[in-house]
């Protein structure tokens, strides 16, 4: 059985990516250093697929710690989700970011270097595209200068990855995500956003059960059909579903180069306001939203092309955005 090293594997991605590995017959070994999830995310992992993954509570910012680990742990890939993930906040906070987000992943690409370890998985974001001229986004558009210390982190992981696969002969898959959102069917794991969502589902969901007082929709004068910006909004399942084709295309050598990248969406984009519908006919329930300013940083639209993606992975996603967001009530409703 082939043992895959999931870091950031109690987080809102990485624990539907470890209960779809799993399923798919993987050992997973998660590394989480409980900074943005809690502990029992891993008996809720374990409820749903029976199976306990191993666990260690690793700061991979302390590079002997992670040396430690590899000196116990042998595995056939790496799928790295642990990194920061709030726009704002980063660039109130850059080192901090850089030290996370880019010390971590230096310090798990020297150990695969070292000790001769291949297949890695990168969380990367469509971000990387800022506005991209030409919608809906292939992976052909230009990779723009980053709006945020978040953004490049992306960018400059990514670039990490790609001349550390040409010098040492690694093989790597970036996956650029765009808008993650629901929760597993079993509504045993979802999102946890710690205090106010910045993330517009989390606040539509925490609107409907009453614990904010209305949702603020950043702006109706975007050059869009109903004025409200377009994204991307793609079921967790699904985009977790999207590792394992992008691992198994590793670990079978069915890669085209040795550093890739696949944009990882629906291909359908939805504007606020077609959310906010979407999900009244979902859950019948109505948010009380009231238009205000664009929210500084905010891009137009930004959905995904994924011909590529569905043809490389062999993967496409098969759940509705109405589906997504009935799946993140319930999991709004549980908590
Ligand atoms: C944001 C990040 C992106 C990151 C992603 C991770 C910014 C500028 N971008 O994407 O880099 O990869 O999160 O999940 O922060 N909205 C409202 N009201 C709200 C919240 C959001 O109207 O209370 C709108 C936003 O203006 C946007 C859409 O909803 O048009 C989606 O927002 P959000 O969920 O924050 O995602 P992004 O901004 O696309």
């Amino acid at each position: 059985m082939k043992k895959i090293l999931v870091t950031g594997g109690l987080g809102f991605i990485g624990s539907h990516t470890v209960v779809e590995l799993q399923n798919s017959g993987f050992d997973v070994v998660i590394i989480d250093d409980l900074s943005n999830t809690t502990i029992d995310v891993l008996a809720n992992i374990t409820d749903i697929t029976g199976k306990k993954p191993d666990f260690h509570k690793i700061d991979l910012r302390i590079k002997a710690d992670v040396k430690q680990f590899f000196d116990n742990n042998k595995v056939d890939g790496i799928i790295h989700f642990a990194a920061f993930k709030a726009v704002g906040e980063s660039v109130e906070k850059p080192l901090e970011y850089y030290e996370n987000n880019i010390g971590s992943l230096v310090y798990l690409l020297q150990e695969m270097r070292d000790r001769k370890l291949d297949n890695f998985i990168f969380s990367s974001s469509c971000t990387v595209y800022g506005q991209a001229d030409e919608l809906p986004i292939t992976e052909n558009a230009p990779v723009k200068q980053a709006e945020s210390t978040y953004g490049n982190t992306k960018q400059i992981g990514e670039e990490i990855i790609k001349e550390s696969c040409n010098a040492y002969e690694l093989k790597a898959i970036a996956l650029r995500y765009f808008n993650p959102i629901g929760a597993h069917d079993s509504i045993k794991i979802g999102e946890l956003p710690l205090g106010i969502p910045q993330n517009l589902i989390p606040f539509v969901t925490q609107t409907a059960a009453g614990i904010r007082e209305q949702l603020s929709v950043f702006g109706d004068d975007y050059p869009t059909p109903d004025g409200t910006a377009i994204r991307d909004y793609i079921h967790v399942v699904d985009l977790a579903k999207a590792h394992i084709a992008a691992l198994k295309r590793l670990l079978e050598n069915k890669n085209k180069q040795n550093f890739e990248f696949f944009n990882v969406g629906t291909g359908t984009g939805s504007s606020v306001l077609e959310v906010i519908n979407a999900f009244k006919k979902a859950t019948g329930k109505s948010l009380n939203y009231k238009i205000v300013g664009r929210r500084a940083g905010d891009i137009t639209a930004a959905y995904a092309d994924t011909t590529i993606a569905n043809k490389e992975l062999n993967w496409k996603t098969e759940k509705t955005l109405e589906e997504a967001l009935l799946s993140a009530w319930k999991w709004q409703e549980k908590q």
